[in-house]
C-alpha cells in the first residue's frame, strides 16, 4: 500500500490544471455499449475507476482502451456483446451497475452483479430497477446478481422518489434505444447528467430537458459512434480551490468550470475567499481570516455532497462556528474522527456536524476511508503544522489524477511513499 506524506504550512502558488470529470466519464464510457461503430472520448482522466470501466467494457464485448500511455483519449467499439457483468468488477466500482440498462436495451438480457453498500452509505439501486421494470424489463435476484430480460424496452412515464444521479443516467441510456417516449420526472439535474445526454444526442439520440427535473427521451432504433470531449471535473476543481484557500495561497485553477461550481464558490466567498473567474478558469486567493458558515448538501444546483468533506477543513480553521447538514448520504462523516486527530473541534449528531474553528491543525498519521474524505485529509495536511501521513490512498487514486504531482507543482511539500504499516 502507499501513503502520502505532507509537510504542511506552505501557501500554494501557481497554476493547477483540472482533469476530465470522473463522474461524467463513467456513464459516458458505459454508453459505448449502446453504439454501432467506433467511438472516441477525449479528456478522460487517468484514474483507477476509469480502468475498471475499461475492463468492464472489455468483459462485455466492447473492447476499449487509452490510445497511448500518457494521453487522455479512449477508443471503444461494441462488438458481439456479452450479458454478464461480474461481481469482481462491480464490487470495486458500484457505478458498474449502469451497464444493466444498456445491456437490456441491446441484448434483451443481462446478468449484472448487484453492488453492495460502501463506506458512505447503503446506496441501494431500487430506483433504477423499478424504473427499468416500468419499461418492460423482468428483473430477479439470483445469487447476488440482477438477472434481467425483456423484448424491446418500452418508453414509460417514470417519477423518481428523489433525484438520483445514477438512476437518471441509467434510464437516459436505457430509454435512448427504447420504443416510444420516456419521461423522467424528479430527475437529477447534475452537470454530469447533462454531459451524458449531450454525448448521446451527438450520437443520434433524441433527449431534451437534461439539466431540468423532467427529461424527455424519444427512443431511436440505433445510435452511431462519435467523438466527444468529457466535461472538466467540477469536484476536482473545487478541491483545488479549497486547497489553495486553506493554505492562504494564490492559485489559478485552469479549466475550472464556473457555472457548475456556483454553490461551492458562493459558500467559499461567504467564508472570505477571493475567487475571480476569468476566461480560462478561476483565480483564487486568500489574505484575511476564514469566516464560519452554515452549509447543507443538496442535489444540484445545491451544494454538492462531494465537496462537503473538503469544505469542512476550511470550516475547521475558520473564525467562529460552522454547521454542516449532510442530506444525501447517511454516513458521509468518516473524515470527522480523522480531522479531530489533527486538532479539529467537530461535534457530530446524526446528519449534522457543528464545527468550532481552531487556530491551527497539527500533522498526524490519518486514514483515508473514501474518495472525498481522503481529499479532505490531504487539504488538512497542506494546512497543518508538521507532518501528515495519509494512509490508504488507493481511494484517492480512484478519483484524483496525479494529485500529488499537481499539488507539488504549486509548491506543496507532498510525496508518495510505500506504506509498510
Ligand atoms: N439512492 C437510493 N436508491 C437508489 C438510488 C440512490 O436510495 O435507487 C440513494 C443513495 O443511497 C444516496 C442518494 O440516493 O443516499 C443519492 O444517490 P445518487 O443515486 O444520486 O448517487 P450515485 O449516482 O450513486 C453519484 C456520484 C457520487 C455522488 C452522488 C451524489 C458517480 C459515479 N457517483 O452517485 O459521487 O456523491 O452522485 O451527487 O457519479 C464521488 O465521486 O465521490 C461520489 C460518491
Amino acid at each position: 500500500m502507499e501513503k502520502l506524506v505532507i509537510e504542511g504550512g506552505v501557501p500554494l502558488r501557481g497554476t493547477i490544471c483540472v482533469s476530465g470529470s470522473k463522474n461524467a466519464a463513467l456513464p459516458i464510457l458505459f454508453a459505448a455499449l449502446l453504439l454501432d461503430g467506433p467511438v472516441t472520448f477525449h479528456n478522460v482522466p487517468r484514474l483507477r475507476d476509469i480502468s475498471t470501466a475499461v475492463a468492464m467494457l472489455g468483459v462485455l464485448g466492447c473492447p476499449a482502451g487509452f490510445t497511448d500511455d500518457k494521453g487522455h483519449t479512449i477508443r471503444a467499439e461494441a462488438g458481439r456483446l456479452l450479458p454478464e457483468a461480474p461481481y469482481e468488477l462491480v464490487k470495486t466500482m458500484r457505478a458498474s451497475v449502469l451497464v444493466l440498462g444498456p445491456l437490456l436495451a441491446r441484448l434483451g438480457r443481462a446478468r449484472v452483479a448487484l453492488p453492495g453498500g460502501c463506506a458512505i452509505g447503503a446506496r441501494p439501486v431500487e430506483q433504477h430497477t423499478r424504473a427499468l421494470e416500468k419499461m418492460g424489463a423482468v428483473l430477479e435476484l439470483d445469487s447476488g446478481y440482477i438477472v434481467g430480460r425483456c423484448d424491446r424496452l418500452r418508453g414509460a412515464d417514470i417519477t423518481f422518489d428523489f433525484p438520483t444521479v445514477g438512476g437518471t443516467e441509467h434510464l437516459i441510456m436505457a430509454a435512448s434505444l427504447a420504443e416510444g417516449d420516456t419521461f423522467l420526472r424528479n430527475a437529477a439535474r447534475e452537470p454530469e447528467v447533462v454531459d451524458l445526454a449531450d454525448f448521446l444526442n451527438a450520437c443520434g439520440a433524441r433527449i431534451s430537458g437534461q439539466g431540468t427535473d423532467t427529461v424527455h427521451i424519444r427512443g431511436v432504433s440505433g445510435l452511431r459512434g462519435e467523438t466527444y470531449s468529457i466535461m472538466p471535473d467540477r469536484i476536482e476543481a473545487g478541491t483545488f480551490l479549497a486547497a489553495a484557500a486553506v493554505t492562504g495561497g494564490d492559485c489559478d485553477i485552469a479549466g475550472c468550470p464556473v457555472e457548475e461550481l456556483t454553490a461551492v464558490m458562493a459558500k467559499m466567498g461567504e467564508m472570505g475567499i477571493s475567487l475571480e473567474p476569468h476566461e480560462n478558469g478561476v483565480a483564487v486567493h486568500r489574505t484575511g481570516p476564514l469566516r464560519g458558515v452554515d452549509m447543507t448538501t443538496r442535489p444540484y444546483p445545491g451544494f454538492p455532497t462531494d465537496m462537503q468533506a473538503q469544505l469542512m477543513v476550511l470550516m475547521a480553521l475558520a473564525e467562529g462556528s460552522s454547521t454542516v447538514e449532510e442530506k444525501i448520504f447517511e454516513n458521509r462523516f468518516m473524515h470527522v474522527p480523522e480531522l479531530s486527530r489533527m486538532g479539529a473541534d467537530i461535534k457530530l449528531s446524526g446528519s449534522r456536524a457543528v464545527i468550532r474553528g481552531v487556530r491551527q491543525l497539527t500533522g498526524a498519521p490519518v486514514m483515508a476511508s473514501d474518495l472525498r474524505a481522503s481529499a479532505s485529509l490531504v487539504i488538512a495536511g497542506l494546512a497543518a503544522r508538521g507532518k501528515t501521513q495519509v494512509q490508504r490512498i488507493y481511494h484517492l487514486d480512484r478519483g484524483y489524477e496525479g494529485i500529488e504531482r499537481k499539488l507539488e507543482q504549486v509548491g506543496a511539500r507532498i510525496r508518495r511513499e510505500r506504506d509498510e504499516g
